[in-house]
């Protein structure tokens, strides 16, 4: 026992929790022209970004992401709150200092920013020189940023010769090129088809775990945070609604904003014509709609043998099963044909177990059927 060992042999050392690469404290942004509407684009946003973490936040389109993203290295000043990176305060200092902290804090977009006129080793170079770096030591660091990013051999093209995912990987080494502590994504994978995407979501969690690099990372796409995420900030009309561990959103979700998204990425979204003749209340003839999240070893199979046994009749809706943090992950939505005492008692069980339940309503068994 840790305890016990510390008691018998030499004191411990107190626990530090990790520091915060990120910490955003009453955040407030207010865009409004005069003469036109204000929209709050920022409504008091308080979130701590772990170092070492890659956090992705998702949200609607116009939710404020990237408002968010750009309040973090103050490229949008917010109207109110306090923007604090690596320990520093940066809404104190001023612009001299700002450009110095702002080395620290890389950034990639959706549209790669890549200038045409100069080559891949130049436009990553660009960043050094911008930098101040002295000349001598640009060509090595260029040269050691490409083979990290998979480009050795495209060091003299130019952008137009590049495709989507290597234009991206250009984006990465220039932003990663001065060192930076944290890398900011906006969108970085939007316009890069699946399969890039996955190879983009790989080259980013690489180096997260090679370099201990701390990413702050928007998207639209749960799969993007499926895929390369450990924490979850669900961001609605400017305002955090939800926030998390990647497993525990996915298999626990609580806000319905969250649960729309992951409808989405699962599959589970309900189908129109159901979805119109679904009813609170059951009538007879009816069947109950229920949506189900589970991961690992409660997978679908086992599942729906429990509800078989009990004497449930299930009907599989919609649903797929894809792997979280190398576990099966599970989503369903099944009809469920039976009493309401042994559905509910079933209900019960399986929630105990760990899936998360939710319940969407009535439906009649005929309509389930026809689809
Ligand atoms: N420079 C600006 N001037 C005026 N309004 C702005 C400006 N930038 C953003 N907004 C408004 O602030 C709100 C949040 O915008 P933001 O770009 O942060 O959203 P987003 O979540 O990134 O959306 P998307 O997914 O479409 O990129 C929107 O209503 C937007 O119209
Ligand atoms: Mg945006």
């Amino acid at each position: 026992m840790a305890i016990a060992s510390a008691v018998a042999g030499s004191p411990v050392p107190a626990l530090t929790p990790p520091a915060d690469m990120i910490r955003l404290e009453g955040l407030r942004k207010i865009f409004g022209a005069k003469g036109k509407p204000q929209v709050t684009a920022l409504d008091g946003i308080d979130l701590a970004v772990p170092a070492g973490s890659i956090t992705a936040i998702i949200g609607p389109s116009g939710a404020g992401k990237s408002s968010l993203l750009r309040a973090v290295n103050l490229l949008e000043r917010p109207d109110a709150g306090t923007v604090t990176v690596g320990g520093t305060d940066l809404t104190a200092l001023d612009e001299a200092s700002l450009r110095r902290a702002r080395q620290s804090i890389g950034m990639i977009f959706q549209h790669f920013n890549l200038l045409a006129n100069r080559t891949v080793s130049g436009n990553v170079a660009l960043a050094l020189e911008l930098a101040g770096w002295q000349k001598a030591r640009i060509a090595p660091r260029v040269t050691e940023l490409l083979a990290l990013v998979g480009l050795s051999d495209k060091a003299d093209q130019y952008p137009a010769a590049l495709s989507g995912g290597q234009k991206q990987r250009v984006g990465i080494a220039r932003a990663l090129a001065p060192q930076p502590q944290l890398l900011l994504c906006d969108e970085a994978t939007s316009a890069l088809d699946p399969e890039t995407t996955r190879q983009i979501l790989a080259l980013i969690r690489q180096i997260n775990q090679q370099l201990g690099l701390t990413v702050l990372l928007i998207t639209h796409e749960m799969s993007v945070v499926r895929e390369v995420a450990d924490h979850v900030v669900v961001l609605e009309a400017g305002r955090i609604v939800e926030q998390g561990d990647v497993t525990r959103i996915f298999t626990h979700p609580h806000h319905p904003t969250t649960r729309h998204f992951l409808s989405g990425e699962t599959g589970t979204q309900l189908p129109e014509r159901l979805a119109v003749h679904v009813s609170p209340v059951a009538r007879a003839g009816d069947v109950r709609l229920v949506r189900l999240h589970a991961l690992g070893a409660i997978a679908a199979g086992p599942i729906l043998g429990r509800l078989a046994e009990a004497g449930i009749g299930a009907g599989l809706v919609a649903g797929r099963v894809q792997p979280l943090k190398g576990q099966p992950f599970t989503a369903l939505v099944l009809a469920l044909d039976g009493s309401e005492n042994t559905i509910n008692n079933m209900v019960t069980r399986l929630r105990a177990d760990g899936c998360d339940i939710e319940e969407l309503g009535y439906v009649a068994a005929d309509a389930v059927a026809a689809g």
